[in-house]
């Protein structure tokens, strides 16, 4: 890890990677940003409008259009670059085009020196972060994605419209794959230390919420972003956040716990496959797996996500 400066590069300009990166200047997370495309025109656009606007911001943060080559000094290196879901696709029909893309991003950013931590964000993002994982031989730990970070903060802000609790007092997670196999171990869920089961009380009025509002809560959250494609083409404000709210943790060491897609290696009984689980996350990437003590039913679900997981990265690589 860097001491002397905190240096980011991003590959793919595309509305996720500029709503990331829009969101890091606006947050001032890095002092170096160095965007990445195969299309070097869109790049430098980007850098200056970004510029542009670094007179409005407390941000000193150096922003301009470069190679793989920069991302040899960089502590992490985010990859957005990818095709995204059209109305009615799920994630994983973007698999084969954009694990070309992979192969034509990853060597050359591991050829650059680059020994940082890669964050991942590239859907199907939990099978793009296991070939980030393949094609750049890095250890595990240091090879993140996205997973269920940006689902488990819409879970909490829906919890907490309907229970009317600061999303910040809802301790509930979105574990598995980030699709359609995704779910919410509910066993686990808490407001404050209390846990959520136990306010669906037999239906009196002190009860604060039942369990046909859970399902619905998890479906909307399962469903989101398809609602929005439907309704806007694409989702990137809430991922551009999520990332940065990861790269806030990694370069501040704050070893906070976020549902990224880690590797599985014997958690949960789960071996070689990426999947979106809580974990701590530090300056080392993944500093450590949390396994929740989850029901016979939601490990059968955990199971059953990661199954389809595994049989869709071996389906490609
Ligand atoms: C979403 C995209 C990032 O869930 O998969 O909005």
């Amino acid at each position: 890890m860097r001491t002397d400066k905190r240096k980011v590069a991003l590959v793919g300009t595309g509305m996720v990677g500029m709503s990331y990166a829009y969101s890091m200047l606006n947050q001032g997370v890095c002092d170096e940003l160095v965007l990445i495309d195969i299309n070097r025109k869109r790049a430098e656009g980007e850098a200056m409008d970004l510029n542009h606007g670094l007179a409005f911001s407390a941000s000193h943060m150096k922003i301009y259009a470069g190679e793989y080559r920069d991302c040899s000094d960089a502590d992490i290196v985010v990859i957005c670059a990818g095709v995204a879901q059209k109305p009615g696709e799920t994630r994983l029909d973007l698999l084969k085009r954009n694990a070309a893309v992979f192969r034509s991003i990853v060597e050359p950013v591991t050829e650059s020196g680059f020994n940082g931590i890669f964050l991942v964000a590239t859907n199907p993002v939990d099978i793009m972060t296991r070939i980030t994982y393949s094609l750049s031989g890095f250890n595990p730990k240091r090879v993140i994605g996205s997973g269920t970070t940006l689902d488990t903060a819409r879970l909490r802000y829906l919890l907490g419209e309907s229970l009317r609790v600061d999303p910040r007092n809802v301790h509930a997670y979105v574990i598995g794959e980030h699709g359609d196999s995704e779910f919410v171990p509910w066993s686990q869920a808490m407001i404050a230390t209390k846990p959520i089961l136990s306010l669906c009380g037999s239906g009196g009025e002190e009860d604060m919420v039942n369990r046909e509002e859970l399902k619905r809560i998890e479906e909307e959250v399962r469903t989101a972003a398809y609602k929005i494609i439907e309704a806007k083409q694409a989702t990137y404000y809430g991922i551009g956040m999520s990332l940065t709210r990861i790269t806030r943790a990694i370069l501040g060491d704050e070893n906070s716990v976020f549902t990224v897609s880690a590797m599985l290696r014997g958690e949960y009984g789960q071996s070689e496959v990426y999947a979106g689980v809580p974990c701590i996350i530090n300056k080392n990437g993944i500093q450590r797996v949390l396994t929740l003590s989850l029901t016979e039913d939601e490990k059968e679900r955990l199971d059953n996500s990661c199954n389809t997981l595994r049989e869709s990265f071996e389906g490609i690589f």
